[in-house]
């Protein structure tokens, strides 16, 4: 058995996320950390909210709330949701926390102790009247090239030209609307990522098993055009990591703190120190540090595209400049974009289905199959209604749903509701636990191997095999002439429901459990041996016709959603 460390990227903080975030990440990660721990490994399954940055504090201001008081509160709705739908993370942390600025500052002085932290200086606008200096756009003034009285300190939106904020007539604070703007002297910490390309370069290039979606976006990085630039992790906001290096004060670099994309992958890591702070583990360092035995550790990352380069290259920069024994990341599984009917997912504009409203409208087994059945893997995937509508009738409802309904009812109609003893099985049985032992092998691999699609359409093959099984047997017919032979048939086909639940558990958890619920299965086992496990459920196991487990997505119900998350018009 392995321990295998799992991180999924950290969603931001500012928002409810879409449900492309959801099945470009999460989704997949809790998809995996469930099958892993169902084959007996040790898992570590970590998520957090990601706080820092202009975007926090811009919402924060937005809602009129204090920002800590405001990230409270979304990480709190944003541990809702996760557990709506039923993302199993062993913590869910916050990139706020305690242990992510300790551990991001001593990351930044083992950094600066490597040579690797250069300090720049620049000249940038300080607000007398604000106490600080102000980022580019955070200063507004008149444009020198159109006149636009709006324009931002990095561009003007009227006539597009870039700009730097000296370049402002009239230059104003956005934060208070001050006007005693000055040029001042700063400094800024850049990370000399530059120096590390070869030693980057070398790391991917070694990992010849990875996703070519992630390491072409990595090798794109490292060889187009500037390739790798050293890195400014400073800003000048109030709201994040204090720039320190270990515990010490850093001359020059008061009042300023890491920029986001610096601290937030180090909360991976000041993760598991909060789940050990919070009582739900006892060892962090055996999977972080690989001189206190991570080197056992088997870890893999699942993000979006657009984070590949961060956890490709800057954050692998970080841990392997510092010195430091940390762990690595072994593979990082990366997704292309769903799109939602013909379009992007728009928050501003309230397009496509967020994850609080998809929770309203159905149970989240329903979304978890449909989203990780057309995971974007090798291209970006399109979200329809029509073929949302279509896949869930069918692969849930007509096939799983009513396989169960069906040999359940018909049990209980013609025998009892205990497994039937008579009868022994024929060909037809012993070929179809041959067929679903070959099924099930293929379905592990392809589980292992974080194939997501394929998975997927392996267990829906296992599913509809039962279907055929009993569409071709037709016990209800059997059972005129052979009743015995229908009470092995109908002893066989329960027999694949408790197997089917726990296949099927990684996709829909709360499905899984209901069926060995009314199955009557306490310790539910992955079927390492098939045929043993559809023999588990012995003559005289008593069991419950289950709830109608999925229902069926009406043409009206279809039409009214298309309507309501289509989004204002602009
Ligand atoms: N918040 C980022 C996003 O949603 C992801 C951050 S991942 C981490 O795109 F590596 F920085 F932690
Ligand atoms: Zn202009």
């Amino acid at each position: 058995m392995t321990r295998h460390l799992i991180t999924s990227a950290i969603p931001y903080i500012n928002g409810i996320k879409h449900l492309g975030n959801l099945v470009g990440s999460q989704l997949p990660a809790d998809l995996y950390a469930r099958y892993l721990r169902a084959r007996g490994h040790e898992v570590l399954f970590l998520c957090a909210t990601d706080e820092h940055g202009t975007p926090a504090e811009l919402a924060a201001a937005k809602a009129g709330k204090p920002v800590a008081e405001y990230c409270a509160e979304m990480h709190d709705v944003q541990t809702r949701i996760a557990d709506g739908f039923g993302l199993s993370f062993d913590h869910f942390g916050r990139s706020s926390s305690i242990q992510n600025q300790k551990l991001t500052q001593h990351f930044a002085g083992a950094l600066y102790d490597q040579g690797l932290i250069e300090e720049v200086e620049q000249r940038q606008i300080y607000s007398e009247t604000d106490g600080r200096f102000l980022p580019d756009r955070y200063v507004e003034g008149t444009c020198p090239n159109c006149g636009f009285e709006d324009a931002r300190g990095d561009q003007c939106d009227n006539c597009t030209k870039q700009l730097d904020p000296e370049d402002l007539i009239n230059p104003r604070s956005t934060v208070s609307g001050a006007t005693d703007l000055e040029m001042r002297a700063t400094k800024h910490l850049f990370l000399k990522q530059s120096q590390m390309k070869d030693q980057l370069d070398a790391w991917i290039n070694s990992k010849t098993d990875w996703p070519v979606l992630t390491t072409s976006i990595a090798k794109k990085w490292l060889h187009d055009g500037d390739g790798l630039q050293d890195r400014g992790i400073t800003r000048d906001l109030s709201w994040g990591v204090p720039v320190k290096r270990g515990n010490e004060d850093w001359p020059g670099m008061e009042g300023k703190v890491f920029y986001v994309w610096f601290d937030a992958p180090i909360e991976y890591i000041a993760c598991a120190q909060e789940w050990v702070d919070a009582g739900k583990g006892s060892d962090w360092e055996s999977w972080w540090r690989t001189d206190k035995g991570a080197d056992d550790v088997r870890y893999t990352q699942f993000m979006g595209k657009d984070n590949v380069p961060f956890h490709t290259l800057s954050f692998p920069a970080t841990i392997m400049g510092s010195g430091e024994p940390w762990k690595l990341v072994d593979y990082i599984k990366s997704f292309n974009y769903l799109t939602y009917d013909g379009g992007q997912f728009s928050t501003s504009r309230g397009r496509g289905v967020f994850m609080d409203q998809a929770l309203e409208i159905l149970p989240a087994d329903t979304w978890r199959w449909w989203l990780l059945s057309h995971a974007p893997e090798t291209s970006d995937a399109e979200f329809t209604w029509e073929n949302f509508q279509a896949s869930v009738n069918k692969d849930l409802a007509d096939v799983l749903g009513n396989f169960i309904s069906r040999i359940t009812k018909f049990c209980r109609s013609k025998f009892s509701e205990d497994v039937p003893a008579a009868g022994e099985y024929g060909p037809a049985e012993h070929a179809l636990i041959a067929d679903l032992t070959e099924r099930v092998a293929r379905y592990q691999t392809a589980m292992e191997a974080m194939e997501v699609r394929k998975s997927a359409a392996e267990l829906r093959a296992i599913w509809a095999a039962g279907n055929e099984y009993l569409q071709a047997e037709a016990p209800w017919t059997t059972f005129k002439t052979d009743p015995d032979k229908a009470a092995a048939q109908v002893r066989l086909a329960l027999n694949l429901i408790p197997l089917y639940a726990v296949l099927s558990a990684p996709f829909i958890p709360t499905t899984a459990a209901s069926m060995l619920e009314s199955m009557h299965v306490e310790d539910a086992q992955w079927p390492d041996d098939v045929p043993a496990a559809l023999g588990q459920l012995t003559p005289g196991h008593a069991f419950d016709v289950p709830e109608v487990l999925f229902t069926k997505i009406t043409d009206e119900q279809r039409d009214e959603w298309a309507e309501r998350f289509a989004g204002v018009r602009d």
